[in-house]
C-alpha cells in the first residue's frame, strides 16, 4: 500500500473514533433530550395545584427526598442535596433547560416506576401517591423555583397564585 493509501487509513479511524465517541454520549451532557411520553395511566396525574411553591409542602417533601423521613428513602443519597447529582448517571435537577422538559405527569411516573436499566428504582411501593407529589414538590425547587406545571397550556409557567 502505497503512503497515500495509509494517510485514508489513518483518517478513516480517527474519524469513526470519533463519531462513535460523539453518538455514544448521552445523559447529562449535551443539549438535554424530551422524556418519552408519560404512559396513560400516570398522563393524568398531575401535582394538587396548592402544592407547588407551598414552603409546609416542601419541607415535608425534603424530609422524604433527604431519608429524614424513612432511612430507605434518600434521593440525596444520588441526586445531592441540592440537586447537584453525586452518583453517575443521574441528571442535574439544577439544570432548568432540562428539566422543563418535563411535565408533572412525566415526573410522577419517573419517580413511580422508575426507570429500567438504571439506578433510578421505582419508588411507589415505599411512598404514597401524597408523598411522591410532596417529593416532587421539593425537587422543582432545584432547578424550577417559583414555577408551576400548567397542564391545559402544556408548559411551567410563573406561580403567581
Ligand atoms: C441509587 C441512586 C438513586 C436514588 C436513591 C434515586 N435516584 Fe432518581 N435517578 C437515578 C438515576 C441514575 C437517574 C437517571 C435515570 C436515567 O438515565 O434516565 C434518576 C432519575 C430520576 C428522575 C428523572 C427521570 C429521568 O428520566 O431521568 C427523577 C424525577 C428522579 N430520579 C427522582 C428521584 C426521587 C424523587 C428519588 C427518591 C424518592 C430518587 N430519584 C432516588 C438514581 C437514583
Amino acid at each position: 500500500m502505497s503512503v497515500n493509501t495509509w494517510g485514508r487509513v489513518g483518517f478513516f479511524m480517527v474519524a469513526s473514533t470519533l463519531f462513535l465517541s460523539v453518538t455514544a454520549c448521552g445523559g447529562g451532557e449535551g443539549p438535554p433530550q424530551p422524556p418519552p411520553p408519560a404512559p396513560p395511566e400516570y398522563a393524568d396525574k398531575h401535582m394538587p395545584p396548592d402544592y407547588w411553591n407551598n414552603p409546609d409542602i416542601i419541607e415535608e417533601g425534603r424530609q422524604i427526598y433527604t431519608g429524614a423521613q424513612n432511612i430507605d428513602v434518600n434521593c440525596a443519597s444520588c441526586h445531592g442535596k441540592d440537586g447537584k447529582p453525586v452518583k453517575a448517571g443521574a441528571r442535574d435537577f439544577r439544570r432548568t433547560d432540562w428539566m422543563q422538559l418535563f411535565s408533572d405527569s412525566q415526573w410522577f411516573w419517573r419517580v413511580s416506576e422508575g426507570v429500567k436499566g438504571t439506578k433510578m428504582k421505582a419508588w411507589k411501593s415505599k411512598l404514597s401517591e401524597d408523598e411522591r407529589w410532596k417529593v416532587i414538590a421539593y425537587e422543582a425547587t432545584f432547578g424550577l423555583k417559583g414555577k408551576k406545571y400548567d397542564p391545559e397550556k402544556k408548559a411551567w409557567v410563573p406561580d403567581t397564585d
